[in-house]
C-alpha cells in the first residue's frame, strides 16, 4: 500500500456547483451571503480531515446573455474570500484557507498585507489562489478600459507574485526581539524596504507586518494556459486544473512537474490537484438519481447560456436541443484552457445540445463522478496512483448536502484503502501539505554575503 496520501480541498460554490443547485431541496438558498452556512463547511470539511477549503472569486458581477437567463443565476451576491476566511479560521483549528485574489485587478501591497493577515490570524493556515483573472467584463470597476490580454495579464503575475513574496519577507523571521528588559522591540537591520521598480508595478515597502506562520501563505495557481503552467512552475505549490479524463490528466501532471527542474525546484514542490465533482449515492441507482434530480432543474435558456462562451456570436436559441450541436469550432490555441476540454468533450463523445450544457452545469467541465464511494474512490485511486493527480479539489454539487455525503461515505473509503490520512499531522496548511516552509530571501542573502 502506497505511503503517499492524497491532498484533498473542498472547492466551496456557496450553494453548490451545480448551476441549479440554489433550487434543490439539499441546498442552502442564500448560501453567499450566510455565515453560518458557511461555518457548518468549514467544520464538516476539517470533520472530514480535509487539507483545506477553497473559494473561487471574479473582482464583479457582469453576465452576457438575456434577463431571463441572469434572473435564474443563483451566484451573484457572495462573500470576499479572505474576510469570509478570517472569520472562518477563528472557528475551526486545523484546515486551511484558500483564497482567491486577481494579480490584474488587486494591488500587490494591499493583498500581501491581507494574505500575511489571514495566515497571522488561521495561526498559519493561508493560501493565496493566483488567478489573472478570467473574467473579461470587470475592469470597469478598476478604472481600466479594457481587460489585458492574456499574456500580459500573465507577465504582470509573474512581477505580482514576486513583489507579494517580497513584501511578505520585509521582516525577518528572527527580528522581533520584544524585549521590556532591554526596551528594544526590534531590529531595524533585519527590516527590509523593497524598493520595487519593474514593467508593470512600482512598490517601496516594508510591510507593516511581521513575517507569518508559514513564513508566507502557500501559493496556488489556476490556469491551464501555457503562461499559466509557466507561471505555476515558477512560483505556485498547488495546481488547480480540470480534466475529464485520465490521459489528459496524465499529459498535464507531467507537463507541469517537467517545467520545475528549469526553476531549480523538485516535482514535490508542486501539488498537481484535479477537480472532481462526486455525486454519491449509497448504491449506483441513488447516485444516478440524485444526478438526474439536480439536471431537471436548469432551465434551458441558463442551459444554453453556459455554452454561448464556445459558440461566440452564435444564437444558440434556434438550436434543437436533442440533437448535437450543429457544428464544432477549433478552440483558440493555448488561450483558454477550458475551451478546449469542453468543446473536445462534445467531439468526443458526440453529445447532444443538452447533455453538453448538462454536463457543463454539474461543474463547469469539470470531471463529475456519479456513483457508489467505491466507484469514486476507485477513480480517484487511479488519477492519484497512475501519474496525474497529487490530490483533489473536490467540487461538491450542492451544498451542504454533497459535501456531507463526500466526508461520511467517501472519506472512510479512502481511508481503509490507506490513501487519506486518519488525523491532521501538523498546525499549518504547509506541514499537513508536506511543503516547505520558506527561507526569508533576505536573510538567504545576509548569509551568502558573509
Ligand atoms: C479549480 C479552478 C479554479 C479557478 N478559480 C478561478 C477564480 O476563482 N477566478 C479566476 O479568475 N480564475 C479562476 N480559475 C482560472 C480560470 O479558469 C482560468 O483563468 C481560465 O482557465 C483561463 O486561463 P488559462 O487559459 O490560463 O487556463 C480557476 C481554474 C481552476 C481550474
Amino acid at each position: 500500500m502506497s505511503q503517499r496520501k492524497l491532498r484533498l480541498g473542498a472547492f466551496i460554490m456557496a450553494t453548490g456547483h451545480h448551476i441549479a443547485a440554489w433550487r434543490h431541496p439539499g441546498g442552502q438558498i442564500d448560501a453567499g451571503t450566510n455565515i453560518d452556512h458557511y461555518i457548518a463547511l468549514a467544520q464538516t470539511a476539517e470533520r472530514g480531515l480535509f487539507d483545506q477549503v477553497f473559494v473561487a472569486d471574479t473582482p464583479g458581477l457582469r453576465f452576457e446573455g438575456s434577463d431571463e437567463a441572469f434572473s435564474r443565476q443563483g451566484r451573484v451576491s457572495y462573500f470576499e474570500p479572505v474576510t469570509l476566511w478570517a472569520a472562518l479560521s477563528a472557528v475551526t483549528k486545523h484546515i486551511g484557507f484558500v483564497a482567491t485574489a486577481s494579480t490584474t485587478y488587486e494591488d500587490p501591497f494591499l493583498l500581501a498585507r491581507k494574505f500575511a493577515s489571514l495566515d497571522h490570524i488561521s495561526k498559519g493556515r493561508a493560501a493565496w489562489n493566483v488567478v489573472t483573472t478570467s473574467a473579461e467584463n470587470v475592469y470597469g470597476n478598476f478604472g481600466q478600459d479594457k481587460h489585458p490580454e492574456p499574456e500580459v495579464r500573465y507577465e504582470k503575475a509573474q512581477e505580482f507574485v514576486d513583489v507579494v513574496k517580497g513584501l511578505w519577507d520585509s521582516f525577518e523571521d528572527d527580528a522581533f526581539a520584544r524585549d521590556p528588559a532591554s526596551g528594544v522591540y526590534f531590529d531595524p537591520a533585519k527590516l527590509h524596504p523593497l524598493n520595487h521598480v519593474g514593467k508593470h508595478l512600482k512598490v517601496a515597502g516594508p510591510l507593516n507586518l511581521e513575517r507569518s506562520p508559514q513564513g508566507y501563505p502557500v501559493i496556488v495557481q489556476a490556469g491551464s494556459s501555457e503562461p499559466g503552467k509557466e507561471l505555476a512552475a515558477a512560483t505556485a505549490e498547488a495546481i488547480f486544473t480540470a480534466w475529464t479524463s485520465l490521459a489528459e490528466a496524465q499529459a498535464f501532471y507531467s507537463d507541469v512537474k517537467g517545467r520545475l527542474a528549469k526553476y531549480g525546484r523538485r516535482p514535490d514542490q508542486l501539488l498537481v490537484l484535479p477537480g472532481i465533482s462526486p455525486v454519491v449515492g449509497r448504491t449506483q441507482a441513488e447516485a444516478e438519481s440524485k444526478w438526474a434530480e439536480l439536471q431537471k432543474l436548469i432551465h434551458p435558456s441558463v442551459g444554453l447560456n453556459t455554452l454561448e462562451p464556445f459558440w461566440p456570436g452564435e444564437d444558440l436559441s434556434k438550436w434543437d436541443l436533442d440533437a448535437p450541436p450543429p457544428y464544432i469550432p477549433q478552440p483558440p490555441l493555448g488561450r483558454n484552457s477550458r475551451a478546449h476540454v469542453v468543446l473536445e468533450l462534445a467531439r468526443r463523445d458526440k453529445l447532444t445540445v443538452r447533455q453538453l450544457y448538462e454536463y457543463l452545469a454539474g461543474a463547469r467541465g469539470h470531471w463529475v463522478v456519479v456513483g457508489t464511494p467505491e466507484h469514486i474512490a476507485d477513480q480517484m485511486q487511479s488519477w492519484f496512483e497512475n501519474g496525474a493527480a497529487d490530490g483533489f479539489n473536490v467540487m461538491p454539487p450542492v451544498l451542504p448536502e454533497s459535501l456531507d455525503d463526500f466526508v461520511d461515505l467517501v472519506i472512510p473509503e479512502l481511508q481503509r484503502r490507506g490513501l487519506f490520512r486518519t488525523e491532521y499531522e501538523g498546525t499549518t496548511l504547509r506541514e499537513n501539505l508536506g511543503l516547505e516552509r520558506p527561507a526569508n530571501q533576505f536573510s538567504v542573502k545576509a548569509r551568502k554575503a558573509a
